[in-house]
């Protein structure tokens, strides 16, 4: 569908960021299973749980536009999930694994964080307060996230790899 005004552009980048969660969903149950370090598999177990807490407010937020929620293929996080996937699938669990697990959420992670950010920016341009609380929330949740994860990047035992 070509996207005319910012209505459609609204609904496009809504459709592609609730088919990443989506995608995200699946892909930190993996990551969770793929990490050997407690602490890791911890933080992806916690975040599926969290990106189930997106979707419902990406529902709350079809809603609001009256329009059932659909997805839209999101090449960006696909791309990213695939490499991920091949390096899954070359190598055994442990240390060097544990961090690039981690070194991918950031990159998905930050993808959502850009992506909520503009979504909030049309929501407000929209004068829709309701749907821009609703993003923001996700985008706060994200933007907290990528702190944590910033910490244990910095704080990773860069011997062990
Ligand atoms: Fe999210
Ligand atoms: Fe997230």
């Amino acid at each position: 569908m070509a996207a005319e005004d910012i209505d459609d552009l609204f609904e496009h980048e809504l459709e592609d960021i609730y088919f990443a969660e989506h995608e995200l969903t699946e892909a930190y149950d993996r990551m969770a299973e793929t990490s050997s370090d407690e602490e890791v598999a911890a933080f992806f177990e916690s975040h599926v749980e969290e990106t189930g807490d997106h979707i419902e407010r990406l529902v709350e937020v079809f809603e609001l536009t009256g329009e059932a929620p659909q997805t839209e293929e999101c090449e960006g996080i696909e791309g990213l999930l695939a490499e991920w996937e091949e390096f899954a699938e070359e190598n055994d669990a442990g240390s060097v694994h544990d961090y690039y697990n981690l070194v991918t959420a950031i990159k998905t992670e930050r993808y959502e964080q850009t992506a909520y950010e503009s979504l909030v920016a049309l929501a407000h341009e929209r004068g829709d307060s309701e749907a821009e609380d609703l993003l923001r929330e996700n985008l706060d949740e994200d933007e907290e996230t990528l702190d944590e994860l910033a910490e244990m990047a910095e704080n990773y035992d860069y011997g062990s790899l």
